[in-house]
C-alpha cells in the first residue's frame, strides 16, 4: 500500500493534446502505473496501447514506426493494428493470434486525446462533453500549463469541495459560499459565489465546478465586468502517488484584444499561482478517512462518497 489507501481510479484521462502527434508519430509515455505507447496512424487516428510487444517485450514507443494503420515493432517487425491484433509476422506465413496488445479506448474532446483506463479492462461507462467555446472566435485559444504533483487526482479534486482553504492558502478576500452541490452518476456540479477585490471594489463572482468522472472537469469563473473564463482541467494519474494536471483556460474576448490579453494573462497567472500554493499541502498531507470537519466546511463527505464509485477494487476504499 502506498501513501494513499486507493487504487488508480477508472475513467477517461487525457494522455495528449491533439496537436502533440502528427499522423505517423509514435511516443512513449507512462500513465496509470503502466508504460504506454501513443501513436497516430497515417489516417490521423490516435491509438493508445501497452508499450511492450507481446512477442519478446520490446518497447513499441522507442523505435516503433507507423505503417498505414499499424504499428511496427522495432525488434522483429511484427505488426499490430489499432485493435491490438497481430496482423503480420514478416518472417512467418502465419500470425500469432495470442499475441495481443492491450488497447485503451480513445475519445477526442476539446482537442484533448483521452484514453479510457479501467483496471479490469471494462468498456467505457460514460461520455465527455464537447465545449462549444473551443474554437469559438468569441473566446480565446487555450492558455495551457501543466504540473506533475506528488498526489492522487482525488486529493486535488477535493480542493474544489473545500471552500475554506481559498482564504487561508490562496489569500482570497472571503470564504466562498457554496450554493449547491449535486451529483448525477459520474458527474458532479458545485455552484459557488466568491468575492473578488477588483478596481471597482469588491465584486461577487462565480466559481462553478462540473466534474465528468475523475479525469476531466470544467470550471467556470466569472468576475463581473472583467473575466468570464473556463478552465478545462485534466488530471491523469501517472502512478499511485503522482498526477499530471493540465489546465487549459478559455477566456471570453472583450472588444479590445489588448485588454483581453492583459486580463486573461493576469487571471491565468493567479490560478496557476493557486496550484503552486496548493502543491506543498498536497505533496505532504496525509489522507484522513474520517476527517474532523467544521459545520461550515464544504461538501467533503458527499464529494468522497461520489468519488468512491471510480475505484474498482472496493476492498481498498476505507
Ligand atoms: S519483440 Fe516485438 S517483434 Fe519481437
Ligand atoms: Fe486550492
Amino acid at each position: 500500500m502506498g501513501r494513499f489507501p486507493f487504487p488508480i481510479p477508472f475513467g477517461w484521462f487525457c494522455v495528449a493534446m491533439e496537436g502533440d502527434l502528427a499522423p505517423g508519430d509514435v511516443t512513449a509515455t507512462k500513465y496509470f502505473g503502466r508504460d504506454l505507447v501513443v501513436w497516430r496512424d497515417d489516417d490521423g487516428v490516435h491509438h493508445v496501447q501497452d508499450a511492450y510487444c507481446p512477442h519478446l517485450g520490446a518497447h513499441l514507443g522507442i523505435g516503433g514506426v507507423v505503417g498505414g494503420a499499424e504499428i511496427v515493432c522495432p525488434f522483429h517487425a511484427w505488426r499490430f493494428d489499432g485493435s491490438g491484433a497481430c496482423t503480420n509476422i514478416p518472417y512467418s506465413e502465419r500470425v500469432n493470434k495470442k499475441a495481443r496488445l492491450r488497447t485503451y479506448p480513445v475519445l477526442l474532446r476539446n482537442r484533448f486525446v483521452f484514453a479510457w483506463y479501467h483496471p479490469h479492462d471494462i468498456e467505457p461507462q460514460w461520455d465527455l462533453p464537447q465545449m462549444p467555446e473551443v474554437g469559438d472566435p468569441e473566446w480565446t485559444d487555450y492558455y495551457s500549463s501543466s504540473y506533475v504533483i506528488r498526489t492522487i487526482p482525488q486529493e486535488m479534486s477535493e480542493n474544489g469541495a473545500d471552500p475554506a482553504h481559498f482564504k487561508y492558502v490562496h489569500g482570497t478576500d472571503t470564504i466562498a459560499e457554496v450554493l449547491t452541490y449535486d451529483t448525477d452518476g459520474p458527474c458532479s456540479t458545485m455552484l459557488s459565489r466568491q468575492s473578488y477585490v477588483t478596481p471597482k471594489g469588491v465584486e461577487w463572482g462565480k466559481i462553478d465546478v462540473y466534474n465528468h468522472g475523475p479525469g476531466f472537469s470544467r470550471v467556470f469563473f466569472e468576475i463581473p465586468g472583467l473575466v468570464d473564463a473556463w478552465n478545462l482541467a485534466c488530471t491523469t494519474p501517472i502512478d499511485d502517488d503522482s498526477t499530471l494536471v493540465r489546465f487549459n483556460f478559455l477566456v471570453q474576448r472583450h472588444a479590445s484584444a489588448e485588454f483581453t490579453e492583459t486580463i486573461a494573462k493576469a487571471f491565468v497567472k493567479e490560478i496557476n499561482k493557486q496550484v503552486q500554493e496548493d502543491t506543498p499541502i498536497w505533496e505532504n498531507k496525509t489522507f484522513l478517512p474520517v476527517p474532523a470537519l467544521a459545520d461550515t466546511d464544504g461538501p467533503i463527505v458527499k464529494f468522497r462518497k461520489w468519488y468512491a464509485q471510480f475505484y474498482a477494487d472496493d476492498a481498498l476504499v476505507p
